[in-house]
């Protein structure tokens, strides 16, 4: 029996369907990149389905109340009540839509491995309902390798070509949590993909929603391009936490050293010192390399020492602590301790890898009594510790013997909490600029 193929005019007809915005879209994946994206499509006037395992995110997208910082409830409502946004568990909708982007997790396994489960349960998923003239682009962070290695094999078992009766393209989430300058519409979007056709159809698509869309060779310069770009700054971040060490030693204020190097407009930019790395990006990408690397007998040095340096930060910052606590004749055991911001970055409600979760640990094995703060994330439920954020009142922060700044959100009252704290470690150079005797910071 002879194969149904795509035929030129099918081909034209798929390009039409996306240029004319009649093209129907699938988000596998509703999480910090799946439902912005899916989000921006459906303001664009596309129709989305957003597919998730997670019953309780489907059922919260249904009734427009959002779980993410960066999307309002209102908003994420009207895409919903206008008919734009549909979130289901239903895999079968893979069938009905015409371009299926890919955004689950890729974690890392307990011994820092690439952890792919994610990546092969969704392509299993698409290849259970693969047809003639899918777009299939996978967003998740990987390794180089992946899209050609593992997603290309797993949809090709379904006797489809690439290029000829399907398209798969990798195209890397820039999104920056928290930002408020770069969105999806002003970040570059960059695809990759296996087909020169692949690449052109998803760069069709993007253009909806990205103001511009770069087109590499391959999958692998995008997928390479993603962990570079999250290596950079794992590397620098690192870099500048060894530069605010070298400065304690040597009395020099750091933070005045990156004003100052700021200053320099080309072949310079600024990093900052802090307590480590976190969020679902920064501290895993580089392992995902520096696996792929290992394949081909190489060693990525550089790259698994800067993440040796920002996780070992936060027991630098227990260090300080403890010497900070010196400083008014106290130990660390029993000292009354607060945390104020626990997400790995200010003004998003992240706590993945975020180093607080190290830091509190670190201190509740020095038997101090920690409690912490943090608007956006109301408990903390850990293998070794569970707490639960306190109500932050003008005189609360007098209470404690010491008050630890690893999130500088926005909505703190910094003047007012250097006034009432009798001791402040900050890890983030908030406080720079207030005089105040109280005050220790990172880097000084
Ligand atoms: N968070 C970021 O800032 C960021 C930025 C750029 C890239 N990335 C990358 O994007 C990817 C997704 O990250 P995230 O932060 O959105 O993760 P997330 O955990 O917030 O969301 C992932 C979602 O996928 C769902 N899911 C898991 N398996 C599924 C399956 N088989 N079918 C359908 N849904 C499934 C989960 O329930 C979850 O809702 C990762 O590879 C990450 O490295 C993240």
């Amino acid at each position: 029996m002879a194969r149904a193929e795509l035929t030129v005019n099918d081909l034209r007809n798929i390009e039409g369907r996306i240029k004319d915005k009649s093209a129907e879209i699938g988000i596998v994946g509703l999480g910090y990149v799946g439902l912005p994206l899916a989000l921006a499509f459906a303001e664009a006037g596309f129709n989305v389905t957003g597919i998730d395992t997670d019953k309780g995110r489907v059922n919260k997208i249904i009734r427009g109340i959002s779980y993410l910082l960066d999307i309002a409830s209102p908003r994420l409502k009207k895409a919903v009540s206008g008919g734009r946004l549909k979130a289901t568990l239903s895999r079968s909708d893979l069938r009905r839509v015409d371009t299926i982007i890919i955004c689950v997790p890729t974690p890392l396994t307990k011994t820092k491995e690439p952890d792919l489960t994610y990546i092969v349960s969704a392509t299993n998923d698409i290849a259970r309902y693969l047809r003639l003239g899918h777009l299939v682009i996978l967003e998740s962070t990987t390794y180089p390798g992946t899209t050609r290695e593992i997603v290309l094999p797993l949809l090709e078992s379904t006797g489809l070509r690439v290029g000829v009766d399907y398209f798969l393209t990798f195209s890397p989430e820039r999104v920056d949590p928290g930002s408020k300058n770069f969105t999806i519409r002003n970040t570059p979007k960059v695809v990759g993909g296996m087909d020169p056709r692949s690449t052109k159809l998803a760069a069709l698509l993007y253009g909806h929603v990205s103001d511009k869309v770069l087109e590499v060779s391959t999958p692998e310069v995008a997928e390479m391009d993603k962990v570079f770009e999250n290596v950079f700054r794992s590397v620098n971040i690192a870099l500048v936490n060894e530069l605010a060490k070298l400065c304690e030693k040597m009395n020099i204020n750091v933070w005045e050293v990156i004003k100052s190097a700021s200053s320099k407009p080309f072949g310079y930019m600024p990093f900052y010192p802090g307590p480590g790395v976190g969020g679902h990006c920064i501290p895993l990408d580089p392992y995902y390399l520096a696996s792929k690397a290992r394949q081909y007998f190489f060693h990525t040095r550089f790259i698994e020492l800067a993440a040796e340096i920002n996780e070992t930060m936060p027991e630098y910052i227990v260090e300080r602590i403890i010497g900070a606590l010196n400083t008014i004749s106290k130990s660390v055991k029993g000292a009354k301790i607060l945390i104020l911001g626990v997400a790995y970055k200010k003004d998003i409600e992240d706590v993945r890898e975020s180093p607080a979760l190290r830091v509190i640990e670190l201190l509740l094995e020095r038997k101090a009594a920690v409690h912490y703060h943090d608007p956006y994330i109301p408990d903390l439920k850990e293998e070794s510790f569970k707490l639960k954020s306190i109500k932050l009142e003008k005189k609360t922060v007098g209470n404690y013997d010491c008050v630890v700044i690893l999130a500088d959100h926005s909505c703190y009252d910094l003047n007012s909490i250097v006034r009432e704290a009798k001791l402040i470690f900050d890890t983030r150079g908030c406080t720079v600029g207030i005089k105040s005797d109280n005050i220790i910071r990172l880097g000084e």
